[in-house]
């Protein structure tokens, strides 16, 4: 099994003081920084756009894994990947042509993901495999933290990690939605390697970032 990555949602932190929030983030042990990008149009709720990035990219050096669930997303994928983003994820649904969306992004220098909503199927993504470096697994439906884990989707989880073995295809597993203290072992027997999490890593244990991280890292 690859080493489990923690990738903290800043979704759940304190928006007035963003840039301190990220190195306690640091501080506590986070791989990866996940930014959620909304546009009130694709999904139901409005955040992060590329100026904000652009401010917080000087707190840390961790990776940036920027989820996008903005549709259509080809025209701002430049923008994001200039403002500070490392990992560039989409959904397939906010494009006309996957593969031009997965050569916008390469063409940036940035590393690929591809989204699956709960109800999406991995038939949509089976032929991109080789060409992307993660598949970003919903187990909430895409637009507010807080959400239920849905446990179906781990089916999916399981599913793409045989079809990469079996290939050999080396590629990130992400899951994100709902995670929790419990729900993270079944994440991560299924095959998930990176584990985003907002609400656990910042309310659980009074919001104890450090403590939180390496309970879903060891669990
Ligand atoms: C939902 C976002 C998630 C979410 C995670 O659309 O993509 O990243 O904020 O938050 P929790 O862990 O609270 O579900
Ligand atoms: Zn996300």
């Amino acid at each position: 099994m690859k080493n489990i990555q923690i990738s903290p949602s800043i979704l759940s932190a304190d928006f007035s003081q963003l840039g301190t929030e990220i190195k306690r983030l640091e501080e506590g042990g986070a791989d990866m920084i996940h930014v959620d990008v909304m546009d009130g149009h694709f999904v139901p709720n409005l955040t992060i756009g590329p100026e904000v990035i652009k401010n917080i990219r000087s707190y840390t050096k961790k990776v940036f894994d920027v989820h996008l669930m903005i549709s259509p997303v080809d025209k701002y994928i430049s923008e994001y990947a200039k403002a500070g983003a490392d990992i560039i994820t989409f959904h397939p649904e906010a494009t006309e042509n996957t593969q031009k969306t997965i050569d916008l992004i390469k063409n940036e220098g940035k590393k690929v993901g591809i989204s699956l909503k709960p109800k999406t199927s991995i038939d949509v993504v089976k032929n991109f495999l080789n060409k992307i470096d993660l598949v970003l697994i919903m187990s909430v439906e895409p637009g507010f933290s807080g959400q239920k884990f849905m446990p179906e989707v781990l089916s999916k989880v399981k599913e793409i990690k045989k079809i990469t073995k079996e290939k050999n295809i080396k590629i990130d597993i992400e899951i994100d939605g709902g995670i929790n203290f419990d729900n993270c072992t079944l994440a991560k027997k299924a095959g998930a390697n990176i584990l985003v999490s907002g609400s656990t890593i910042f309310k659980e244990n009074k919001g104890d970032l450090k403590k939180n991280i390496e309970i879903l890292r060891k669990n």
